[in-house]
């Protein structure tokens, strides 16, 4: 990638993130962000990525005051164990845990199923929150970029791998939920499946939509994957909005410093930000419906290209390659 559509993929970002800001002001405004209300979900396991900070910790903590069993899967123990703690007092509810789990090591995300499926626990919801953004080029323990490896690729082998559990918990009426964390960046994302690492240049705005990209287009080719076998799971994808969390660390100071005088107003709260996946995990609106791109508690449409199925395909059949696993969907779809 040039300097020029460096910058380009940059500018792109930026104008997606303030026409959101600007949303977000407006609706704030008018009505608000009201916080879903569901009921009590006793006897269900959750499994959320990246639920020790911001919109995952919040999503971690809504699911346990709906007495959900909930395990967060993250890379701080002694963060974690805190975190645990906190969310254990806030819900009383004392079914709340933490297994380590990478998603920058395959071999750390194959140990975490591991010790999870050892438990002999079902699985009713997985919740790929966790997530990086604009970090500077650096590659994941097996050598995948950091937003490709973490964000995408990460997500793409954990899911498959508790998919048999995932099969097994759902019931008929009560399906089994995959709920993807995405992003409005998605919009201005480009998959270059011919260099889906961004190897020959780097753009840390690219990387990142890109990122987010793929993970629309594998909820939707899973969701299709999951309907050819008639079974009692469904995938969506959350997209939060605008959220005041740490995910902004790496981005340029300039726009720290405009989160740091205006994040309290116009972006969302953590909580906020996490009603999405919340809703996305457990309304009983969208039982049995799956491939939905869910913004603000409503469906609306993702970019257009995440609709193609070949492309689906293509990024499905090379995420496979890349994590080593079996493609099931080829016997589901053939070549
Ligand atoms: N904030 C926004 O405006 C916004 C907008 C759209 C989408 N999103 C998406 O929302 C999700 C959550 O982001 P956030 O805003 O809540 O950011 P955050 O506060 O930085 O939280 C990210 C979480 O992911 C975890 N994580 C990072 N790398 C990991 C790894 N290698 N293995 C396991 N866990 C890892 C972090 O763990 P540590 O706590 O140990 O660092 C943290 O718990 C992300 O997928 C992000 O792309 C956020
Ligand atoms: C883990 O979290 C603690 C507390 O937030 C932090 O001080 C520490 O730097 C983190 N460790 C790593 C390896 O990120």
């Amino acid at each position: 990638m040039s300097p020029l559509s460096a910058a380009r993929a940059a500018l792109r970002v930026y104008a997606v993130g303030a026409a959101l800001i600007v949303a977000q002001l407006v609706r704030r405004c008018v009505r608000g962000f009201v916080e879903p209300v569901f009921s009590p979900q006793p006897n269900r396991v959750a499994i959320v990525t990246g639920g020790t900070d911001g919109i995952g910790y919040s999503t971690a903590k809504h699911l346990a005051k709906l007495g959900i069993h909930v395990i967060i899967a993250g890379n701080n123990d002694s963060k974690a164990q805190d975190v645990v703690r906190r969310i254990k007092e806030d819900t009383l509810n004392d079914q709340v845990e933490f297994l380590y789990c990478d998603l920058a090591s395959m071999r750390s995300i194959r140990e975490f199923v591991q010790t999870f499926k050892m438990k002999k626990l079902p699985l009713h919801v997985l919740v790929n929150n966790a997530g990086v953004m604009m970090v500077p080029q650096r590659t994941t323990e097996d050598g995948f970029e950091e937003h490709f490896g973490v964000n995408y690729l990460g997500h793409f082998l954990l899911t498959n791998l508790l998919l048999d559990t995932l099969q097994e918990s759902g019931a008929p009426g009560r399906s089994a939920r995959v709920v993807t964390v995405s992003s409005a960046t998605h919009y201005v994302g480009e998959l270059n499946l011919d260099d889906l690492q961004s190897s020959t240049s780097y753009s840390a705005h690219a990387a990142y939509a890109q990122s987010k990209l793929a993970l629309v287009l594998f909820t939707y080719h899973l969701q299709a994957l999951l309907s050819a076998r008639g079974v009692p799971v469904t995938a969506s994808v959350a997209d939060p909005g605008v959220v005041d969390t740490d995910l902004y660390r790496h981005v340029f100071w300039g726009t720290r410093l405009v989160k740091k005088l205006l994040g309290w107003w116009v972006f969302k709260t953590p909580d906020e930000g996490a009603w999405t996946s919340v809703y996305a995990a457990v309304t009983p609106a969208l039982e049995g419906l799956g491939g939905r791109y869910l913004y603000n508690e409503r469906e609306t449409r993702s970019l257009e290209a995440t609709y193609d199925p070949e492309l689906q395909r293509q990024l499905w059949a090379r995420s496979c390659q890349l994590t080593g696993i079996t493609d099931v969907t080829r016997e589901t779809f053939g070549e």
